[in-house]
């Protein structure tokens, strides 16, 4: 995180130089009016106002939108970041820990995604109030202290924005959840699709979806109208603003000349939009801590302890477990009491019936089944080739190759000792044969 400092603090000084530059029409005004009214002002003092006014308005949306091209290059790596810890986590889950992977899918996609999106707002709604504050600050040289008027109306609408934010960040809260379910669901639809067409189940599971459905869609849309809400307190809140500052001061006697009233209207967007970023920043934050809370609760959980360790002062390629007790989920070891001790160089072979805990026995090796008591000790390396193949979408030479250097000889060697050689005529390109995604064309 210390190494995004200087990325946001360069969004946050863009932003800060694109606010200095808004109040450019606020000054300028006044003196374009007088320009206009009075034949006596120079025909040069038109043109260094209109120069001023254009150069001021590009410099400023230039600073705007690299601001935000930085607050998203930040976002995105702040979910990169998030996503890797996510990664991570969830290899080092124990057996059993309850999470279903739905929920590890959404926080990856889901609440990453709204982190990553809610950052340029973040970096407006952190600085648009100093230049609120200006804003007030000059409004109150042509209007003198009904200015502060703008800050009682903002004042008595904060309860309110805060109530429907709260309100909000709730409903984002439960809408996740509910996504958690669905996408458990639909993950398993369609890594079961073949399965599913096969039986024609595709009813059922559609059911099933749209009843998981069903209660976020409720819940998205209230969100939605309270969001618009939202925006309706937003947005009226500074013309109620305008309207009373106006109002009073016309009520008390208060006259503005004709180049006041167009600088007290400009100012007045100056008051506007950086009213709407707090507000719509505040509430982009409540979203964030859910999501944030989320992740973090994620984060927290308790990991599987390591319990395979190495000993260098054995030779390595050496296997030993003494007196360890094995379990899966209940309390009943499914591995009792083993003792195993492999040399290098050894080849062993695990025989037994279906269900014996042949399988257990590796994934122990493995460090991945949950452990109670004895010692496991593995030196070197593990290289552990599961039942089920992964194989990926390209040539069947690739799949061998596996990311390694093609050496000729040495993958000769290989491919001969493994007789794959007969499988490689039944192809149409021998090993350069495509496959598909997941090896769909590939069987056995
Ligand atoms: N990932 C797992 N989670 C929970 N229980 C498991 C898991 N894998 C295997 N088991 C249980 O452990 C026992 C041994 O299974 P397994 O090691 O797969 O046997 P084998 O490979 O000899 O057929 C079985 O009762 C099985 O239900
Ligand atoms: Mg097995």
């Amino acid at each position: 995180m210390y190494a995004l400092k200087n990325q946001f603090l360069l969004s946050m000084f863009l932003f800060l130089l694109y606010c200095a530059f808004s109040f450019t029409p606020s000054v300028i005004l006044p003196h374009m009016v007088n320009y206009v009214q009075d034949p006596s002002v120079p025909y040069w003092h038109g043109i260094l106002y209109t120069v001023f006014a254009v150069l001021t308005s590009i410099l400023g949306s230039l600073c705007y939108y690299h601001s935000q091209w930085q607050s998203g290059l930040l976002g995105m790596k702040i979910r990169t970041m998030m996503m890797a810890a996510i990664y991570r986590k969830a290899t080092r889950l124990p057996k059993g820990s309850g999470v279903n992977s739905g929920h590890i899918v959404n926080l990856f996609a889901g609440d990453t995604n709204l982190i990553f999106d809610g950052m340029p707002q973040m970096i407006s709604g952190l600085i648009s109030p100093i230049q609120l504050l200006g804003a007030v600050v000059f409004l109150g040289f042509y209007v003198g202290y009904y200015c502060l008027l703008v800050v009682v109306v903002i004042v008595l609408a904060f309860p309110i924005n805060v109530l429907m934010a709260q309100q909000s960040s709730k409903l984002r809260y439960a809408i996740q959840q509910k996504a958690d379910v669905r996408l458990k669901l639909t993950t398993e639809f369609i890594q079961g699709i073949r399965i599913v067409k096969y039986y024609a189940w595709e009813k059922p599971f559609l059911k099933n979806i749209n009843s998981a459905r069903d209660g976020e869609i409720d819940r998205v849309r209230s969100l939605c109208i309270l969001r618009a809400g939202v925006m309706f307190v937003i947005g009226n809140t500074s013309s109620i603003a305008l309207g009373l500052v106006l109002l009073f001061y016309g009520l008390w006697g208060g006259k503005l000349k004709i180049d006041e009233a167009f600088t007290v209207i400009a100012i007045m967007n100056n008051i506007r939009l950086p009213l709407s970023w707090t507000s719509i920043a505040y509430l982009l934050y409540t979203y964030n801590k859910a999501s944030i809370d989320r992740i973090g609760a994620f984060l927290k959980r308790p990991e599987r302890t390591p319990y395979v360790f190495s000993d260098d002062s054995r030779p390595v390629g050496s296997i030993s477990i003494e007196n360890a007790d094995f379990l899966w989920t209940s309390n009943e070891p499914v591995l009792k009491n083993i003792n195993l001790e492999v040399n290098p160089g050894e080849k062993v072979y695990v025989v037994g019936k279906v269900g014996s805990g042949k399988s257990s026995l590796v994934m122990s090796l493995l460090g991945e089944m949950p452990f109670s008591t004895g010692s496991v000790c593995v030196t070197g390396k593990v290289a552990y080739v599961p039942q089920q193949a992964w194989i990926y979408n390209a040539t069947v030479r690739d799949n061998i190759l596996f990311g390694s250097e093609y050496d000729k000889d040495k993958y000769d060697k290989v491919v001969t000792a493994t007789s794959l050689l007969t499988d490689f005529k039944q192809f149409h390109a021998g090993d350069l044969t495509e496959v598909g995604d997941r090896g769909m064309n590939l069987s056995g």
